[in-house]
């Protein structure tokens, strides 16, 4: 948990290890820099992910790997009540790529697309799909505020997962996903 930089200490530790909290700190801290611009009266809404530092991308794959089976059968739980097949899908602010991989698991023969607009995460999620051989997940470069006209009703199933809370304007990101 301890780097050469940072530390957390030992009183809170093991509360932090149950919230599987603590592998960010190292990968965030030195944004925070940035961050505090976001508190300034003409400072922006937030900085996004597409300006991290690929260890922050790799840190939330790689926790992410490890539930990623697990969060697509919970998702899907409400979803196959109202659709009895499921062959196109949209993973909106898909990172790296975790999730996506786990529904190209459950359904390898629909035709899957991911979005992030985060370029490091889009890099990554193509160089880690090539490696295991998958083929039916389209990785794209996409601000999920804004897709693309001829999307609309494309999708059987369109999932966010851990992306909300991300978004400057929930209101109107949702509008665009509706
Ligand atoms: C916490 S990560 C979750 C990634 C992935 N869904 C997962 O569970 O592993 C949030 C992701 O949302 C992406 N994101 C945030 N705002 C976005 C936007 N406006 N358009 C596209 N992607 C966005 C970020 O780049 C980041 O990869």
């Amino acid at each position: 948990m301890d780097s050469d930089n940072y530390f957390v200490p030992e009183s809170l530790k093991a509360g932090l290890q149950e919230t599987q909290s603590a592998f960010f700190f190292p990968v965030l801290a030195p944004l925070t820099t940035k961050a505090k611009t976001c508190f300034m009266k003409e400072g922006p809404q937030g900085y996004d992910f597409g300006e991290a530092f690929p260890e922050v991308v790799d840190a939330m794959d790689e926790r992410m790997s490890l539930n990623a089976d697990m969060v697509v059968e919970q998702l899907l739980l409400p979803v196959t009540e109202f659709k009895e097949s499921l062959r196109t899908i949209l993973d909106l602010g898909s990172g790296a790529g975790c999730v996506s991989r786990a529904i190209s698991r459950r359904y390898p023969d629909a035709d899957i697309y991911a979005v992030d607009y985060s370029e490091i995460a889009i890099e990554k999620a193509i160089e880690t799909s090539e490696v295991q051989g998958i083929t039916n997940i389209t990785f794209l470069k996409e601000d999920l505020t804004s897709l693309p006209k001829e999307w609309t009703g494309k999708f059987d199933w369109v999932i966010m997962y851990d992306v909300l809370h991300d978004l400057p304007d929930h209101s109107n990101a949702m509008k665009e996903v509706m």
